[in-house]
C-alpha cells in the first residue's frame, strides 16, 4: 500500500516536473514558437513536376498557387523568379493530420502563362506530404512538400 501511493506520488511529481522544466526554459528563451511550412517549386512542364533531366527542366514563375481544404480557398503564395513558393501557417489554426488528409494545392494560372503552347485551361493540383521538423532558433517548423502536381483540366 505504501509503496502503491509512492509510486502514484512519484509519478504525479513526474508529470508536474517535466511542463514546469519546460515552462521554465521558455521564460528563459522566450517561447518556442510553431509554425507550419509548405514549401514547393512549380516546374513549367505538362504536369508541373521537375523533369528526368533536371538540370534543363523552366520553372512557373508568377504562378498563384492556393491552398484549398475541403474546397476552400485558406491561403495563398505565388511562385517567385526560381519557381518557389511558400506558405507559412499558424499551427493554432491547422492541425498537421487535416493538412495531409484535407487539403490540397492547386494553381489555376494556366500554364500556357509560361508556355505558349502548353494548355491554357487546366491547372496543377497536387496534394500533401509532411516530411519532418526542423527547428531554427525558437521556432519549430512542420515542413510539408507537395507530392506531385497532377494535371486537372477542370481546376479553373
Ligand atoms: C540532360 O541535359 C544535359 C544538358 O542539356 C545533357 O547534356 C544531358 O545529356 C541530359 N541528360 C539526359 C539524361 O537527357
Ligand atoms: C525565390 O525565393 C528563394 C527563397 O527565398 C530564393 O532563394 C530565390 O533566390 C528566389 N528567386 C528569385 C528569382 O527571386
Ligand atoms: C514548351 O512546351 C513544349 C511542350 O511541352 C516543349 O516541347 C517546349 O520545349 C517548351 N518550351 C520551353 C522553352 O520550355
Ligand atoms: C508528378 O509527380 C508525382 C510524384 O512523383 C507523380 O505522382 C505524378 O504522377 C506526376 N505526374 C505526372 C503527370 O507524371
Amino acid at each position: 500500500m505504501a509503496l502503491k501511493s509512492l509510486l502514484l506520488f512519484s509519478l504525479l511529481i513526474a508529470s508536474i516536473a517535466v511542463p514546469l522544466a519546460e515552462a521554465q526554459l521558455g521564460g528563459i528563451l522566450g517561447p518556442l514558437l510553431g509554425l507550419l511550412r509548405i514549401q514547393g517549386i512549380l516546374y513549367c512542364t505538362p504536369n508541373g513536376n521537375i523533369s528526368v533531366n533536371a538540370t534543363t527542366t523552366p520553372v512557373f514563375p508568377n504562378a498563384l498557387v492556393q491552398l484549398q481544404c475541403g474546397g476552400n480557398v485558406v491561403s495563398t503564395a505565388t511562385t517567385n523568379g526560381s519557381g518557389l513558393f511558400s506558405i507559412l501557417l499558424d499551427p493554432v489554426n491547422f492541425l498537421l493530420s487535416t493538412l495531409v488528409s484535407g487539403c490540397k494545392l492547386v494553381v489555376n494560372t494556366p500554364l500556357a502563362s509560361c508556355n505558349a503552347s502548353l494548355p491554357s485551361v487546366g491547372g496543377l493540383v497536387s496534394n500533401l506530404q509532411f516530411i519532418g521538423n526542423t527547428v531554427a532558433g525558437l521556432l519549430n517548423i512542420g515542413n510539408l512538400i507537395p507530392t506531385g502536381f497532377q494535371f486537372n483540366a477542370n481546376v479553373n
